[in-house]
């Protein structure tokens, strides 16, 4: 069958999109504004502009004030605090957070009274400003914008108390949120367009000009020598064959690597187990795990970080055909365990034992494997979609990742790695089932990916990876970029 070759799917230039708008001063006539951005008390704004300050969004009335006079808008963004989630200090709202769904408002106001050029002093600390880069990042993207290769028409003249921002610190502080960006449009692509094939050709298009970065990608051939009977198993039923892309970033002098495998099932309709039309509906974002550890990879290398990184992509389309897996078929994994299929729809697990099987036993042995997945939706019902669920066979290593979502907003919450339920996934005629009908199937799933870690420190984030209404920095619903702020935190705390 005919595979479609690799369409460029980001149509603009590799820089941040903040980047891509700056302008230092306005063209003649535009419609131009000023804004200020602080952790003040909003009590300052009269001080500053004497002027009446009005509410632009009475459900952010603490974050953006606006006054438009004589054709100025002025606007002052103070958020503060929110009252939510104050009584539990783990998931309270900090100031990374809070600068970062400032900004999504600044740029919605300025977009929505057609301002054509603004100047934004950013009043803000060091630790706070980079927040402030990320959040504009985020609210200037655009999905159709991306694919047209269109810009806002908002040009920004950007400064940090008073002076102005060079365009190399500019890149530096957004580039986080570019990796978001990219990992949401990952995401938002639709899966006649991503899939397995052209999503491999797409890493190593888009990586090409990154000189500390190698790409490998195996094929499905590849697969099947490597033993690889799980991922092989699922992507057999698919008009579009299974692939593992390997990163590979190795900074002079880096720190031991760490390994990332991220689920990236471009399309999951249960396979013979089918899903209903309404479970179908969003699992395009059943590759968002791969697309996760995708922006983060980029992120990492762009930004040049001192630790060297393994980011893998486990690719395959789980699909319905007189070739796809069934219930009951036996296949065997790449580390030698035979597995039963209880269920077709539990295929995430699948490609990402036999992936986490390649990264844990590769010839520079990883410090830690962090595994990312839109695993099940058992997770889903019980954190909701903003919390990931993390899972960690070493309770410092989850401690030290929960701190870190925590720290910049990008939440997540540990779970139980009840061994007692292992019990259930017993087989009468393989080593286990890949799924049981039980409850508790977020934790069986994690407990199911445990089997393939051998001895290395791993952490799992079952993740939802969709946002689907917009909310603060995001402008838009659908593909979140979840995780990979956490994770880039998280890399920076290692020693
Ligand atoms: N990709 C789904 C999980 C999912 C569903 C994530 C909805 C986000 C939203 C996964 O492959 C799946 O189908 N899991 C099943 C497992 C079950 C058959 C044991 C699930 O969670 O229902
Ligand atoms: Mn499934
Ligand atoms: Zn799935």
């Amino acid at each position: 069958m005919a595979v479609k070759s690799a369409k460029k799917f980001w149509g603009l230039s590799h820089d941040p999109l903040v980047l891509q708008h700056v302008s230092t001063e306005a063209g003649a006539g535009q419609k131009s504004a000023s804004v200020i951005v602080h952790l003040g008390k909003r009590a300052i704004a009269p001080k500053i502009w004497k002027a009446d300050f009005i509410d632009t969004d009475a459900n952010a009335s603490n974050v953006v004030r606006v006054s438009d006079t004589a054709n100025r808008v002025k606007m002052l963004v103070s958020p503060l605090a929110g009252p939510e989630n104050e009584r539990d200090p783990a998931l309270k709202s900090r100031a990374p957070a809070r600068v970062r769904d400032a900004m999504g408002a600044v740029i919605a106001t300025l977009e929505r009274a057609d301002v054509e050029f603004a100047e934004i002093d950013l009043q803000l600390s060091n630790v706070e400003l980079p927040w402030a880069l990320v959040g504009l990042e985020l609210a200037l993207y655009r999905y159709k914008r991306i694919v047209k290769g269109d810009l806002s028409k908002v040009r920004l003249n950007l400064k940090h108390n008073g002076r102005p921002l060079p365009a190399k610190q500019i890149t530096e502080l957004a580039l986080l949120g570019t990796g978001m960006n990219i990992s949401r449009h990952l995401v938002n692509l639709p899966p006649n367009e991503l899939n397995p094939v052209t999503y491999a050709n797409f890493a190593q298009e888009f990586l090409k000009g990154l000189k500390l970065v190698k790409v490998e990608v195996w094929d499905d051939k590849k697969l099947a020598s490597e033993g690889m009977g799980l991922i092989s198993g699922v992507g057999q039923g698919s008009a579009t064959p299974p692939r593992m892309v390997h990163m590979k970033y190795r900074p002079p002098g880096g720190r031991k690597t760490v390994a990332f495998v991220g689920k990236g099932v471009t399309f999951d309709t249960g396979g013979l187990d089918i899903k209903p039309s309404s479970g179908m509906r969003l699992m395009k974002k059943d590759m968002g795990g791969s697309a996760s550890v995708f922006g983060l990879l980029y992120w990492a290398a762009r930004t040049g970080i001192k630790q060297s990184l393994d980011a893998y992509l486990a690719l395959a389309e789980n699909a319905v055909s007189a070739e796809a897996m069934r219930p009951s078929d036996v296949l065997t994994a790449r580390n030698g365990l035979s597995v039963e299929i209880h269920n077709t729809d539990a295929e995430g697990r699948l490609v990402m034992a036999d992936v986490i099987d390649v990264a844990v036993t590769a010839k520079e042995k990883p410090r830690y494997v962090v595994d990312v997945a839109t695993l099940t939706g058992a997770i889903k019902v019980a954190l909701g979609t903003q919390l990931a669920g993390l899972f960690a066979n070493d309770p410092k290593l989850a401690a030290a990742i929960h701190a870190s979502g925590q720290a910049v907003g990008d939440l997540n919450w540990v779970m139980p790695l009840f061994q007692r339920y292992n019990s259930s996934s017993s087989s009468g005629f393989a080593d286990c089932v890949n799924a049981t009908d039980g409850f508790g199937s977020a934790i069986t799933a994690a407990l199911f990916l445990e089997r393939f870690v051998r001895d290395v420190p791993w952490a799992h984030l079952d993740i939802y990876q969709w946002r689907d209404s917009p909310e603060g920095a995001w402008l838009e619903g659908g593909g979140s970029g979840q995780t990979v702020a956490c994770l880039s935190h998280w890399l920076g705390t290692l020693k």
